[in-house]
């Protein structure tokens, strides 16, 4: 997955705004989490676009599962400590303040165990009180098979096209993408991806969540339209993952 496409992730998602999108989450991560301190992490971090803006106020790591997209971040974020690892089984030596999963990186994962591990992977990584923002994939209400969406962006040197056609596969969608590539002085190049991603509703989203030991809650308002994001926060206490509040003794 994102092999292939990995050289040209950039030119295809050219129009969002990581900057914006950047200071938004370090808006919520302020209103939401309850620890103190400045580090974050980002899981699936991509190509580090989000990284490239949240490194500006926050001491910031990286992780992805693809050393093609790594390679990228690389250059773009040097002395920027980047990992190669698997969102499920991940273990780092630290702990975090923020722990952000963005652009629906989630939604790659194949079965709802591997939710499971991977929240209480995330609630592992956070620092009592801090929090986790999680981009969500379409809620299986709103996905739409049958669908067909053209993407196009013309670049100096490199032009992208990609179409793309929805199913659905039980529990998953299947998004069978086309993508033809155009190089100025080199020719074009045509190559075809299938994505799969697991349908899960918000409320069972949250669940989870809360079952991996987070205080969840989902807010409607959204980076990507419709997607909106998931907000779990680590209890501050060691009494197990909710907010316990301390009561007076007498
Ligand atoms: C849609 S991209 C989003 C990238 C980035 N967060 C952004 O906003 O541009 C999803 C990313 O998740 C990564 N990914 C998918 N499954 C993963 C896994 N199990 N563990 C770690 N990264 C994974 C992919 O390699 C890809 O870079």
């Amino acid at each position: 997955m994102f092999h292939r496409l990995a050289p040209y992730y950039d030119d295809l998602v050219g129009a969002k705004d990581y900057g914006y999108e950047s200071r938004a989450l370090e808006s919520l991560a302020r209103q939401h989490g309850r620890s103190r301190g400045r580090t974050w992490l980002d899981v699936g971090c991509g190509t580090g676009r989000h990284l490239r803006f949240l490194r500006r106020r926050y001491a910031v790591t990286g992780l992805d599962a693809s050393r093609e997209v790594l390679r990228i971040a690389r250059r773009r974020l040097p002395g920027v400590r980047l990992v190669l690892a698997d969102m499920r089984n991940f273990r780092l030596d630290e702990t975090f303040d923020v722990v952000s999963c963005l652009f629906s990186a989630i939604g790659h994962l194949r079965s709802e165990r591997d939710l499971a591990v991977t929240f209480a992977n995330f609630a592992r990584h956070l620092t009592p009180g801090g929090v986790a923002l999680v981009e969500p994939w379409i809620d299986p209400a709103d996905f739409r098979p049958g669908y067909v969406h053209l993407l196009t962006r013309q670049g100096p040197s490199v032009t992208v096209a990609r179409m793309a056609y929805s199913s659905r596969e039980g529990k998953r969608s299947a998004v069978h993408y086309h993508y033809l590539i155009g190089k100025t002085g080199h020719g074009l190049e045509h190559f075809e991806e299938v994505v799969t991603g697991l349908l899960v509703s918000r409320g069972r989203l949250l669940e989870l969540m809360e079952r991996a030991g987070l205080t969840a809650r989902f807010l409607k308002e959204s980076l990507t339209p419709g997607r909106g994001l998931l907000v779990g926060v680590k209890g501050t206490t060691s009494s197990g993952g909710r907010n316990v509040p301390v009561s007076p003794k007498g």
